[in-house]
């Protein structure tokens, strides 16, 4: 009796460590992930579906006017056709140089980012011949287009530690005896000055937390000013020839939709589909 008594206390104290985790929520139905409730995350949403305006401080140079315009399929925060385009060329010494683009007839040079904006607000009334659409000059040999990803469940891949994802790396060496490697890519953390972490956002993982990519975006995207120190609109999406109207920084949840929305609905059905469509 005592001996039965012992093993279950022993399959007690076992159980919670064996008790596999339960799998993320998942679906396209604008629920939040549990960590707020959904009216918290519709509130949400509508920053991240809100439209920015010239009066709301959009532009000079932009690429859209709301972040549900690239993140959109089939519900906000999906994936969707819109893509942006990188350009820059080769150096001397076979380094990758990031672009010197005129605009403004000239008169401006925009420096030191090889993404180009698609979109711009001058000229307009208040600035009837200023043209500042970038172009791209025929010097820069490299461009390519990075299609718009989906942000639904970041919020989970955010919450893994650097640990796992070096642990994963190393496994993979491991097991493939060095052949294909995950490379571990350690990036600076914007909202946290001095502080990186394992890169994970992004087509090359160039972000590691939301806050900091959503800010990014913010900047780079629908250019307006952002709480997020270091990423104000500088003068490389602000040329002085159109300069937009001053605002305080923008208090916007942008980055919390991405952070609070569910995963992927990944079916079971989805999954055979692809297994059968690669041996196809
Ligand atoms: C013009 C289209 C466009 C707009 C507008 C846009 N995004 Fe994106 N977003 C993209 C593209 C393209 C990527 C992939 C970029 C890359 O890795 O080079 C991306 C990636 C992201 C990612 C990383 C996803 C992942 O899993 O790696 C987040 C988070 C994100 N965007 C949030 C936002 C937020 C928040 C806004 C609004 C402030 C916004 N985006 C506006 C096109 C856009």
């Amino acid at each position: 009796m005592k001996a039965l008594i012992g093993v279950s206390l022993l399959a007690i104290t076992l159980f919670p460590l064996a008790a596999p985790l339960p799998e993320a929520p998942s679906g396209f139905d604008n629920k939040t992930n549990g960590l707020v409730d959904d009216a918290t995350h519709a509130a949400d949403q509508a920053k991240f579906d809100e439209t920015e305006a010239i009066s709301d401080g959009l532009g000079p140079l932009y690429n859209a006017q709301s972040c549900r315009e690239c993140h959109q399929n089939p519900t906000s925060g999906g994936s969707s056709q819109v893509s942006e385009l990188r350009v820059g060329h080769i150096g001397q010494r076979g380094e990758f140089v990031n672009p010197d683009i005129p605009i403004a007839r000239g008169t401006e040079i925009i420096k030191g980012r090889s993404l180009v904006n698609d979109r711009a607000i001058c000229p307009n009334t208040a600035f009837p011949s200023t043209e500042i659409q970038e172009r791209v000059p025929d010097s820069e040999k490299i461009r390519t287009i990075r299609i718009s990803l989906n942000v639904l469940g970041d919020g989970f891949v955010e919450a893994v530690s650097d640990h796992t994802f070096v642990d994963l790396a190393k496994e993979q060496c491991k097991k493939n005896h060095n052949k294909i490697c995950g490379q571990v890519l350690y990036v600076p953390i914007v909202e946290a000055p001095g502080q990186t972490a394992v890169g994970r956002f992004g087509w090359k993982d160039q972000q590691a937390s939301l806050l900091s990519f959503s800010a990014d975006a913010y900047l780079n995207e629908n250019p307006m000013t952002s709480p997020v120190p270091t990423a104000s609109p500088t003068s490389t999406t602000s040329p002085a020839s159109c300069a937009p109207p001053k605002h305080p920084p923008a208090t916007h949840n942008w980055h919390r939709l991405p952070m609070r929305a569910m995963a992927l609905n990944y079916s079971t059905k989805l999954a055979a589909t692809f297994a059968m469509s690669k041996h196809l």
